[in-house]
């Protein structure tokens, strides 16, 4: 399978701090935004990866993600001039798919808890329909919302709106077969000029094709997209990896652990981050002396 990180927008919500500088680039805590979501992708198994970016921030997503070799995988970039919308960005990857499945995640979303990379696999062995994830949140005005019927089934999916059918809100990661760009290609404006995401998962779900994952109690779901919602998560990020004493979206350590990266090359990656809590991370794990 293939992953796309979708790290476009404007990021009006954090204005003035993005007018200069992608949000996907800002810290949460320790590490790039951008870095948690492609963790997700790099957690699910997956090697090659799609960035799409505006054309300002081209530059510098490539100055700190290269070519992705440092991780073992292939990172390849693609330029949305406008923000038109997530399925507008995802139809961009129409060449990269090449009619494979896709993992499509949103490049200012957080996802943490055990047995993720479990809830992963399964989803990525279902070949036919789309899998997305639903959590429950206090504020589903903010973002896509599914309704389950008697049978706990979805029916309804609604974009931000102003009356939710429920609280559940659809997260920013979405597990495609291969119809999903070909179908995003042709979905209409929505009354906002973007080809929304959630209007894709509609076709899915009048075809009877849509799963939805519900994220219960343990499994975290933060968006990082406006400042209370940043800091929250940088927050959360401290404190977790405090406790734990473990680093969340350390890409290294992913790599290695999948299997991508020898113990060598894990010691030149600490090498190169020489100086910092992140590099120490990382020696610690080369000389074997993390928690398995
Ligand atoms: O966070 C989950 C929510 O994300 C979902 O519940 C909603 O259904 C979905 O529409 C989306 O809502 P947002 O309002 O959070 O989307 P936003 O415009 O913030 O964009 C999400 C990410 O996608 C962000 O990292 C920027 C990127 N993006 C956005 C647009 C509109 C692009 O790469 N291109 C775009 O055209």
């Amino acid at each position: 399978m293939k992953g796309i990180v979708l790290a476009g927008g404007t990021g009006s919500r954090l204005f003035p701090t993005t007018r200069g500088v992608s949000k996907h680039l800002l810290p949460v805590y320790d590490k790039p935004m951008v870095y948690y979501p492609l963790s997700v992708l790099m957690l699910a198994g997956v090697r090659e990866v799609l960035l799409v970016c505006a054309p300002d921030d081209l530059a510098a997503f490539r100055r700190l993600l290269g070519t992705g070799a440092q991780w073992g995988m292939a990172l390849d970039y693609a330029v949305q001039q406008q923000p038109q919308g997530l399925a507008h960005a995802l139809a961009l990857a129409a060449d990269f798919c090449a009619g494979e499945a896709v993992w499509l995640v949103l490049g200012d979303n957080v996802f943490y808890g055990a047995g993720l990379s479990g809830v992963l696999q399964q989803a990525a062995a279902q070949t036919d329909g789309a899998t997305v994830f639903a959590k429950q949140v206090a504020d589903p005005q903010r973002f896509g919302v599914v309704a389950f019927d008697a049978d706990g089934a979805p029916c309804t999916l609604q974009e931000k709106p102003a009356n939710p059918v429920s609280d559940w809100a659809v997260a920013g990661l979405y597990c495609y077969d291969p119809n999903a760009v070909r179908w995003a290609q042709t979905l209409p404006l929505s009354a906002r000029g973007e080809r929304e995401i959630t209007d894709l998962n509609r076709l899915y779900l009048a075809r009877g094709k849509l799963r939805v994952c519900r994220l219960g109690r343990g499994f975290v779901w933060l968006d990082a997209g406006t400042p209370e919602s940043l800091h929250r998560a940088s927050d959360f990020v401290r404190t977790v990896q405090h406790a734990e004493q473990r680093l969340i979206a350390c890409l290294e350590e992913i790599a290695w652990r999948q299997g991508w990266l020898t113990r060598a090359q894990l010691a030149q990656a600490a090498a190169r981050h020489a100086n910092t809590a992140y590099g120490a991370y990382l020696a610690q794990l080369a000389q074997g002396k993390s928690p398995s």
